[in-house]
């Protein structure tokens, strides 16, 4: 176990949303469960966090829909991309191909901090102030936004304003 292969839950994750927070720190106890696992368990570990990361990603992006912010927004494109690759290195693991299983975890490992602290930091901020409670996904005036983001009104992806996201 080294800096490259494992996360450590600290300051700079909390993002200030409990549900949030909590999938991140399940999320970091899993990576550093699959460099940790003996080679005989890593590929189970490993489709523990894979699965584990469809339900993390699946909650955000649901609670973006909720708002109404359309799906070619960067923060879902983000997510796809890593779970087609997470899910190419299961297809190999099967294959006996368990490499992959390591050089995933470096990826995610440099990846993750990165992705927290703008994509998830931005849709927590963004969510706040829409009053959208993630306990209870409702939002907290009781009245759904029917009308959905209007163009330009989306969370804060660390970009530019105008950049376009891919
Ligand atoms: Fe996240
Ligand atoms: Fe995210």
């Amino acid at each position: 176990m080294s800096a490259t292969d494992t996360l450590s839950w600290g300051e700079h994750f909390v993002l200030g949303d409990a549900r949030t927070d909590h999938t991140h720190q399940e999320f970091i106890a899993l990576v550093n469960a699959t460099t940790a696992a003996p080679a005989g368990q890593k590929l189970a570990v490993y489709q523990e966090l894979l699965q584990h990361t469809v339900e993390h990603f699946a909650q955000e992006e649901r609670w973006m829909s909720a708002c109404g912010i359309p799906s070619d927004f960067c923060h879902f494109g983000q997510h796809n991309s890593v779970l087609e690759v997470m899910k190419e290195v299961e297809r190999r693991a099967l294959n006996g191909e368990m490499a992959y299983i390591g050089s995933m975890i470096e990826a995610l490992v440099e990846w993750f901090p990165g992705h927290a602290e703008s994509m998830d930091a931005g849709l927590v901020a963004y969510l706040q102030e829409k009053g959208f409670d993630t306990a209870t996904e409702t939002f907290k005036d009781g009245a759904p936004v029917a009308a959905g983001a209007v163009a330009g009104d989306v969370p804060s992806c660390g970009h530019e304003p105008g950049h376009a996201c891919g």
